[in-house]
């Protein structure tokens, strides 16, 4: 930071001259005996990490008690919620329900939150691996993970006092393979469902997308693709197109749409290197599936219709809010 600041543009930021920007920083440091100017703790075992904090460090200003900024963070993210979706067609919601449950989708995407919080191996849900083995290196150098209790204070005393972290609230065959432990593949989790109105392109490389004109349906009623160039984050962002929702979401079930979209992908030096292509999640409601043009709409407007108080649970998920 001392070194892009001793030649910024912008003489207000800029170091005096002749100054050593490691003694610079030093002497103006907001935090001194902490690394670089962050307002972080050093945790137990550092420089080492832990599953608990990766870096070894947490971010706490001083003249707080341990962990307060971070939990009242958590809380207040706890509570972050899409806007309300308007629903239409409460019919087409709640036929879409049922086309969910009998696809099996509520197998992984289960309960109130659409999320039965599991990590599935990358063998078996087949997106793009790169990023399912980036945090195999990690675990290498864990110790044990543990804080300091709420009563201590930052700055911390010279020898504060230890306790270990639970983690029993993770199964650790999910941990393991979360971090490639168990498997060096590694996995990735099963994401929520709420919010998908806003949240096109979808799967965690965002390579499932389509524009609002990509597909059409044929004499049959499927969709087929109209505009091969709009499909895929080929075809949208990188087009400066905005993915549809309704589009996407048709490519993300829709084993025909998805292979182009895929091919389209592939096709993108730049995506390429930014490892996306949109494979994967083979969970198809289609015609080789056996579903009607009919089902697939009805589940895709049911999968828009899930915010944070949806219109329409399917019958495992009111199971589970009762109990
Ligand atoms: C075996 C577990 C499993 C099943 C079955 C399953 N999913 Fe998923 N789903 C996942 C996982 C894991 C991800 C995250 C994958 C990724 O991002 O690479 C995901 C991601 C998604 C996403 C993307 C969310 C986003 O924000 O990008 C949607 C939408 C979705 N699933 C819908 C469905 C539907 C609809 C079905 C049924 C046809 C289904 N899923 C079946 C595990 C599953």
């Amino acid at each position: 930071m001392g070194v892009i600041l001793q030649n910024s543009a912008n003489r207000k930021f800029r170091l005096p001259e002749g100054v050593k920007p490691s003694e610079f920083l030093q002497k103006n440091d907001p935090t001194p005996g902490e690394p670089a100017i962050n307002e972080v703790i050093k945790m137990p075992g550092y420089p080492k990490g832990s599953i608990f904090v990766l870096d070894g460090l947490m971010a706490n200003s001083p003249g707080f008690p341990v962990g307060v900024q971070i939990n009242g963070m958590s809380a207040y993210q706890n509570t972050l919620a899409p806007p309300p979706y308007k629903s239409r067609n409460v019919e087409a919601i709640q036929r879409g329900a049922t086309v969910f449950e009998k696809a099996n989708c509520a197998q992984c995407h289960s309960g109130r939150y659409f999320t039965n919080h599991d990590v599935i191996p990358v063998s078996e849900i087949k997106s793009q691996p790169s990023r399912a083995s980036a945090l195999a290196k990690l675990p290498q150098t864990f110790v044990p993970p543990e804080t300091y209790p709420g009563n201590v204070s930052v700055p911390l005393p010279s020898d504060p006092p230890v306790i270990s972290v639970p983690l029993k609230i993770t199964p650790e065959r999910v941990r393991d393979l979360a971090y490639a432990i168990s498997n060096p593949a590694g996995g990735y989790k099963v994401q929520n469902l709420i919010g998908l109105y806003l949240t096109a392109p979808y799967l965690h490389d965002g390579g499932v997308a389509a524009s609002a004109a990509a597909l059409l349906p044929d004499a049959d009623g499927y969709y087929t693709v109209a505009k091969p160039d709009q499909i895929g984050l080929a075809g949208t962002w990188m087009q400066h197109i905005e993915p549809d929702p309704e589009a996407s979401l048709r490519v993300l079930v829709d084993r025909d749409l998805r292979e182009v979209a895929i091919a389209t992908n592939r096709a993108n030096p730049d995506l390429q290197a930014i490892n996306v292509d949109g494979s994967g999640h083979e969970y198809w409601v289609d015609r080789k599936a056996g579903f009607t043009p009919q089902d697939q709409s009805d589940l895709i407007q049911f999968l828009l219709s899930i915010d944070d108080d949806p219109a329409v649970l399917p019958a495992s998920a009111k199971v589970a809010a009762a109990n």
